[in-house]
């Protein structure tokens, strides 16, 4: 039996180098591999929780679904759709919530850091997690290649999981997460963890203009062109890293211990390196943008697919808690 690969991602901006990652370069090499079956969805039912503007959530929608697709996602071999496509997954969370302690849920970091940075603490954003314990199970998925962010998201997926076959008998695939420790968190251009809610991002597909504005705002130390540097410390290199092959990071490395070399030099390379690796998926993704109703209907008939799959767990489980 085919091993069923799941991941979600929230519309909620622009997708960035962290994301891509930390997630999504996963998501699209486990398409390759002839023993997985993936489902990659858009989490709008979570982004309800930090964005109540219809035209926002729209908008970031597509904009994710498109990102996805011009990264190489292949909908012949991977399904990518709309959370709001399955409405199945809230009444998965509703009975899954009748089991979930509140304990669980209040030592949830991701609440707290939410509400810590100013985000409303509706119930939704409380209940989040019992909601994505939902998305994955819904699913009978046995992996989930996310960020070390959403680890503990996921260890409350498996306890939910764990205690609904406690208690009703075994119903339900406990899964496991893939976490890879290198991509684990990827830093910003402050050096902190690159997230859109710190605005230390550097985007996938931002204009040339922007791409080399925010590249040029990394944050360094103040050491003058003819000082040596430590490459080890670096948020540049700690980026150029991940697109440059050995020698080139040697080298670089190299030249900071030298001296002579400054980082707006480095901040150069880098740009260099990311818009030559992402300058063809540029521009498939302004190809995209221009075709909206397609990339919809991709949305639309993966979800149909998808939903099938969760009707076949809804029976299960409706059955298993007595639900005639
Ligand atoms: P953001 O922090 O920008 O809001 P999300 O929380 O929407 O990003 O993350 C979407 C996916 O990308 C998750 O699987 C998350 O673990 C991963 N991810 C986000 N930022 C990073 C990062 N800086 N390093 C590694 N993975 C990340
Ligand atoms: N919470 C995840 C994030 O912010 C998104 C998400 C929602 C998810 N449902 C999921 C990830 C199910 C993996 C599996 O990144």
């Amino acid at each position: 039996m085919k091993q069923r690969i799941l991941s979600g991602i929230q519309p909620s901006g622009k997708l960035h180098l962290g994301n891509y990652l930390g997630a999504i370069r996963q998501h699209l090499a486990a398409q390759n591999d002839p023993n997985s079956d993936c489902y990659y969805f858009l989490a709008n039912y979570h982004s309800l929780t930090t964005i109540q503007d219809a035209s926002v959530l729209k908008e970031h929608t597509l904009d994710v679904a498109r990102t996805y697709l011009a990264l190489g996602l292949d909908p012949s071999r991977s399904l990518l759709f709309l959370q709001s496509d399955v409405p199945e997954v809230c009444e998965l969370t509703w009975i899954l919530s009748t089991l979930t302690p509140m304990g669980l849920l209040q030592r949830c970091v991701s609440f707290k850091d939410k509400v810590s940075k100013g985000i409303a603490s509706n119930h939704g954003l409380f209940a989040y997690p019992v909601l994505q314990a939902a998305d994955i199970l819904i699913y009978d998925s046995h992996l989930v290649p996310v960020g070390m962010d959403q680890k503990q998201h996921l260890e409350v997926c498996r306890d939910i999981a764990v205690k609904f076959n406690l208690t009703y008998g075994e119903t339900l695939v406990v899964p496991d997460a893939v976490i890879k420790d290198e991509v684990a968190i990827i830093p910003g251009t402050d050096g902190l963890k690159m997230s859109k809610s710190y605005s230390n991002t550097v985007d996938l597909f931002g204009s040339d203009k922007e791409m080399k504005a925010q590249v040029m705002s990394i944050v360094t130390d103040s050491k003058g062109l003819e000082e040596p540097k430590d490459p080890d410390t670096c948020n540049v290199l700690a980026l150029y890293k991940f697109f440059a092959n050995a020698d080139e990071r040697q080298l670089m490395a190299d030249r900071y211990r030298a001296g002579g070399y400054g980082y707006g030099h480095a901040k150069l390379e880098l740009l260099g390196k990311l818009k030559n690796y992402f300058g063809p998926y540029r521009e498939q993704y302004l190809e995209l943008v221009k075709r909206p109703d397609e990339v919809m209907d991709v949305l639309r008939s993966c979800g149909k697919k998808a939903r099938a799959t969760a009707r076949v767990t809804m029976d299960r489980v409706r059955a298993a808690v007595g639900l005639p």
